[in-house]
C-alpha cells in the first residue's frame, strides 16, 4: 500500500514522533510506502509532497514541531487557498494522481471535521488527534497535552516567588481555546488559588471575596490561573488581562498578569507524550493495513483503540464538573469561580 500523511492545524509537542511512528511501522513491519504531504491539507491542493524513508526519520522524538509543516487550510469552507476552485474535487483527484490508498491525517477537531468529509467523498482516512488543548472527543488523552501542562505548571512555579515578594496577586493566562483542560490541569498541578474555565461561570465578587479571605487567613499572595477561553465583558483584552484589571478594581490588591501564549507549543515533547505519539502512529498504520478506514485512533483507559471519525466530528470534549481534580480542588478551598 501506498500511504499519505499530513499534519493539519496548531503544532503540538509530539506531532514528529507520531509521524515516526506512522513512518517506521509502515516501512519496518507492513512494507508499505509513505507521502509526506507539506503544510496541513494545503498540500493536498498543491501537491507538494515527498516520499518519506528512514534517511527522514533521525532524530524526530524529541524534536517539536512538525517536519511536514501545517496550515489551517479547511478545504471543505470558504476561503483558505484556491479560493475559486472546487478542492473537494481537486484534492480527489489528487490523491488518486499521487497513487494513494489511504490518508493518515494528524490533527485536532477541525481536522476530524474535514476527515469526516473525505470520508464522505469515499476517500480512504484514518486520522489521529494531537492537540495541546486536550479537546478532542472520543479521547481521553491527545498528545501534546502533557506537554504544554508542565510548561504551563512550570510557569506558575516561577510566579509563586515573584508573587510573595511583592505580595500580589498574580494573573496567569494558559491556552486551551473553548475548553480548560491546560488550565485546570496546570492550575491544579502548580498550586493557583484560583482556577476560572470556560466550562464554569465565574462571578468577579466570588473570586474576589476568595482572594480577600486568603489574606485574613494570613496568605500574602495569591495565584490565579485564567483559561483563554473564559467568557469577559471585553473581547479585546485577553482573558488574563481583563480579570487582573477585574481583580484590582474589586479588591484593590496590586495584581499583575502574565499571558503565557505560544511558549505552550515549544519546546521537546515529555516522555509521556511521544509515547503516546508512537503508539498512535503505530496504530493507525494497523487499522489501514486492516482496511479499517474512516476511524479516529483514540486512548481510552490505558489502552490504544479507535474511534468513527463522523462520531467526533462537530463535538468538543469539555471539562465536566465532576472531573476528580475539580472535585478534589473544591474540597481543599481553590476558588473555580
Ligand atoms: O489549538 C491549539 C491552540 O494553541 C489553542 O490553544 C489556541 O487557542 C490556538 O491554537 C491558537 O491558534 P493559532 O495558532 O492559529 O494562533
Amino acid at each position: 500500500m501506498r500511504i499519505g500523511v499530513l499534519t493539519s492545524g496548531g503544532d503540538c509537542p509530539g506531532i514528529n514522533a507520531a509521524i515516526r511512528g506512522v513512518c517506521k511501522s509502515a516501512l519496518n513491519h507492513y512494507g508499505m510506502e509513505v507521502i509526506g504531504i507539506h503544510s496541513g491539507f494545503e498540500g493536498l491542493l498543491t501537491k507538494e509532497v515527498d516520499v518519506l524513508d528512514e534517511s527522514s526519520l533521525s532524530g524526530l522524538l524529541s524534536q517539536n514541531g512538525t517536519i511536514l509543516g501545517s496550515s489551517r487550510e479547511q478545504p471543505f469552507k470558504r476561503g483558505g487557498i484556491m479560493p475559486d476552485a472546487d478542492k473537494p474535487a481537486l484534492i480527489k483527484k489528487n490523491i488518486q494522481d499521487l497513487r494513494l490508498d489511504c490518508i493518515v491525517c494528524i490533527g485536532g477537531n477541525g481536522t476530524m471535521d474535514t476527515a469526516a468529509k473525505m470520508m464522505a467523498l469515499g476517500i480512504n482516512v484514518v486520522s489521529i488527534p494531537k492537540t495541546i488543548d486536550n479537546d478532542v472527543w472520543g479521547t481521553d488523552t491527545t498528545f501534546g497535552f502533557d506537554s504544554a501542562v508542565s510548561v504551563a505548571t512550570d510557569a506558575i512555579d516561577r510566579l509563586h516567588s515573584t508573587a510573595s515578594s511583592h505580595k500580589r496577586v498574580m494573573v496567569i493566562e494558559v491556552m486551551g481555546h473553548k475548553s480548560g483542560w491546560i488550565a485546570l490541569y496546570s492550575g491544579m498541578a502548580g498550586g493557583g488559588d484560583v482556577i476560572l474555565l470556560p466550562e464554569i461561570p465565574y462571578n468577579i465578587t466570588n473570586v474576589g471575596n476568595a482572594l480577600i479571605d486568603r489574606i485574613k487567613k494570613g496568605k500574602s499572595y495569591s495565584i490565579v490561573v485564567v483559561a483563554e477561553g473564559i467568557k469577559t465583558s471585553n473581547s479585546r483584552k485577553h482573558a488574563g488581562e481583563y480579570i487582573a484589571e477585574e481583580i484590582e478594581y474589586e479588591t484593590g490588591i496590586e495584581t499583575r498578569q502574565t499571558v503565557l501564549g505560544y511558549i505552550q507549543r515549544g519546546g521537546a515533547p515529555t516522555s509521556f507524550d511521544r509515547n503516546l505519539a508512537t503508539r498512535m502512529g503505530g496504530h493507525a498504520v494497523e487499522l489501514i493495513a486492516n482496511q479499517r478506514f474512516g476511524r479516529m485512533v483514540a486512548l481510552q483507559g490505558n489502552k490504544i483503540s479507535s474511534v468513527d471519525i463522523r462520531d467526533v466530528a462537530g463535538k468538543q470534549k469539555y471539562v465536566s464538573d465532576r472531573d476528580d481534580l475539580i472535585v478534589e480542588g473544591r474540597r481543599m478551598g481553590v476558588c473555580f469561580g
